[in-house]
């Protein structure tokens, strides 16, 4: 039996001849960084809340301020936090491949800060600021509770995509086509509940791309995937990596 985290050789062979890799990650590659997954339990003063009730339009109508601070307490925490081995391994292997395509469900920039370009944010980002009533990001003052547009003096709010909410049109497309068009597919620390992007693995298995879950425990997915390597994302990733650069 092999080593439930080991890297398939039949997968690193794949790579080796792949033309276009797409990655999609959740909260679990940020996890090995302190970044809370976004089902992991708050702590201290945010522990009464559930992100559920935090993270949408009626919340932030209703209390605005509150909403607030709990955004800048998660800028603080994300800002104080490094991309780990999971997320730099991601960067060296887009080196190594003529083409990759990394969506993420985070919205905490770290693929970025490893070094990747072109990210697809499929829920924004943390550091966004966007006019409530225009949509459009802004740059304005934080010295109020509730930053204001300078623009049209709407409320400002952070540029996360909230529960409800629509997934940007540029995002759903890019992805699904990435989804539709690789010949392999990495999930990498995400439950694959949350549609619709869970629903990037059918895609890219219906396209017959070989599909691979990373991630310590499994998930719906993992007698569907071809390979499902039970182990955390900054091991398995630098591990595949480096196995591809020798
Ligand atoms: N390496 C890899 N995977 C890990 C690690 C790790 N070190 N630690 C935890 N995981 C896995 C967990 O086993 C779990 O399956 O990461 C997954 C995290 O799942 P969620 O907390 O549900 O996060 P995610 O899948 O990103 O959620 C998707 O749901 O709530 C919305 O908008 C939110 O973007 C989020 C989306």
């Amino acid at each position: 039996m092999a080593d439930a985290g080991a890297i398939p050789a039949e997968l690193l062979d794949a790579l080796r001849e792949t033309r276009h890799v797409c990655i999609l990650t959740g909260a679990g590659i940020s996890a090995e960084s302190g970044v809370p997954t976004f089902r992991d339990a708050h702590s201290g003063l945010w522990a009464r809340y559930r992100p559920e009730d935090l993270a949408t339009t009626e919340a932030f109508l209703n209390d605005p301020a509150l909403i607030w601070r709990w955004y800048r307490w998660r800028r603080r925490l994300v800002a104080s936090a490094q991309p780990n081995a999971g997320h730099q391994a991601l960067a060296r292997l887009a080196e190594l491949v003529p083409r990759m395509t990394l969506i993420t469900q985070n919205v905490d920039g770290l693929h970025q800060r490893a070094g990747t370009q072109d990210v697809i944010e499929f829920h924004g980002n943390l550091f966004v600021d966007r006019c409530f009533l225009e949509g459009c990001a802004v740059d304005c003052s934080h010295d109020t509770d509730v930053p204001i547009c300078p623009g049209c003096g709407s409320k400002v709010r952070p540029g996360v995509v909230w529960f409800g909410e629509q997934i940007p049109a540029t995002a759903l497309d890019l992805s699904f086509r990435a989804a539709a068009d690789c010949d392999v597919f990495l999930s990498v620390g995400t439950s694959a509940v949350v549609q619709p992007a869970a629903g990037l693995i059918q895609i890219a298995r219906e396209a017959s791309a070989m599909t691979v879950e990373i991630n310590p425990n499994p998930t719906d997915f993992a007698d569907r995937v071809d390979f499902a390597i039970r182990a955390s994302a900054g091991t398995a990733l630098p591990e595949l990596v480096d196995s591809l650069e020798v």
